[in-house]
């Protein structure tokens, strides 16, 4: 049974992605400083797979202790400051947790031979486009308006070009598209998240850029795409960065209203100009998890087989989480 650390795995994406890893089969340590509290942790607690460690990773010499008494096949990086305004405002413990630490952290997995490597990266590492109409893949310019995606891409460039290339070792990088959907540990601060609670709750929504592009993908398929690098050969995904995401699920601000406004009508409006329009279409060539026509022949490749994942469509998605939507705005009273 291969092993896997999570950092962060009481947040958002991570709390979901546990459960994935358990049910798929892996023995899972949580490593996390509960920055958040721990409640979305309750139900995998006495899981005989699960063992959670209280630790943060800016205390290195606790951490030295958990590489120390545990063996890992794989970490899954997710443990930042996650997002523009938290990283403006605390801006130091960004540069250290973003940067400083997964930096070191990274350079002690070689040391000590963990095999793999995932880092939770991001579509804002594109930026703003200078042409709104057109996309961004993995060889595009990147071009971070942000300290959360500066930091991101710094620690991308370090971990991509920078160390000495191993071949005992297996980095990736998955940049995500903006993500939305339900988790035990709730976020309503991502926009899908954020638009469908203040509908259920029937307030109004004033919207600033409503034509601004965004990729956008359900957290399930953040735990997809982990699972996937995991488990496909060495030589396709390491050294290797892959954008997440579907080339359908771009949408703008409007269009996101009109999807959720479908399940429920109240009132809305939108207001301002948009700042910049970013569209972008993450296509992920390698890993078989995304949709698009030339995924065939690499699909092949990886998994010696033509079927693909199925992604969560954003539309289907509100439709069938927004009653639980509505429970959980409710409930956390925000
Ligand atoms: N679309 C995107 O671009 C996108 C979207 C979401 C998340 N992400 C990335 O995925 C990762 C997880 O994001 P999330 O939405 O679950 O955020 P989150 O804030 O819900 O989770 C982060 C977790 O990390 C923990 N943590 C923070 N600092 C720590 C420290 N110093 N030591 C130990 N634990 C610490 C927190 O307690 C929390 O449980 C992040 O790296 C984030 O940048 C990318």
């Amino acid at each position: 049974m291969e092993h896997v650390l999570v950092t962060g795995g009481a947040g958002y994406v991570g709390s979901g992605l546990l459960r994935e890893l358990l049910f798929q089969g892996y023995s899972v340590t949580c490593v996390d400083n509960l920055m958040f509290g721990g409640e979305s942790l309750l139900d995998i607690w006495h899981n005989e797979n699960f063992n959670f460690i209280k630790c943060d990773v800016n205390d290195w010499a606790a951490f030295n202790d958990v590489l120390s008494n545990n063996k890992f096949d794989a970490v899954i990086h997710l443990a930042a400051i996650v997002g523009d305004p938290a990283c403006r405002m605390q801006s130091e413990l960004a540069e250290q947790t973003n940067w400083e630490s997964t930096k070191w952290l990274l350079d002690k997995y070689m040391e000590i031979g963990i095999p793999k490597f995932v880092f939770a990266s991001t579509c804002s590492n594109y930026g703003k486009m200078d042409d709104p109409e057109s996309y961004v893949d993995e060889d595009s310019v990147l071009a971070p308006v942000s300290l959360y995606a500066e930091l991101k891409v710094k620690f991308e460039q370090y971990m991509l070009n920078e160390i000495d290339k191993n071949s005992n070792f297996s980095p990736t990088s998955l940049r995500f598209s903006t993500v939305y959907g339900l988790s035990p540990r709730m976020r309503f601060d991502l926009t899908v998240n954020e638009f469908t609670k203040d509908l259920a709750l029937g307030r109004e929504l004033i919207i600033f850029g409503e034509k601004f592009w965004r990729p956008y993908c359900h957290v399930k398929d953040f735990s997809n795409a982990f699972i996937t690098v995991l488990r496909s050969p060495k030589d396709k995904v390491a050294y290797n960065v892959f954008n997440v995401g579907d080339t359908s699920e771009n949408y703008t601000k409007q269009m996101l209203v009109e999807e959720i406004q479908k399940e429920k009508i109240t009132t809305y409006s939108f207001n301002g100009s948009s700042l910049c329009h970013m569209r972008t279409m993450p296509h992920g060539i390698d890993i078989g998890f995304l949709k698009g026509a030339m995924l065939e022949d690499k699909l092949k490749q990886l998994h010696g087989e033509t079927k693909r994942m199925r992604v969560l469509s954003l539309s289907k998605l509100i439709e069938s989480e927004f009653d639980y939507y509505l429970v959980q705005a409710l409930t956390l009273n925000k």
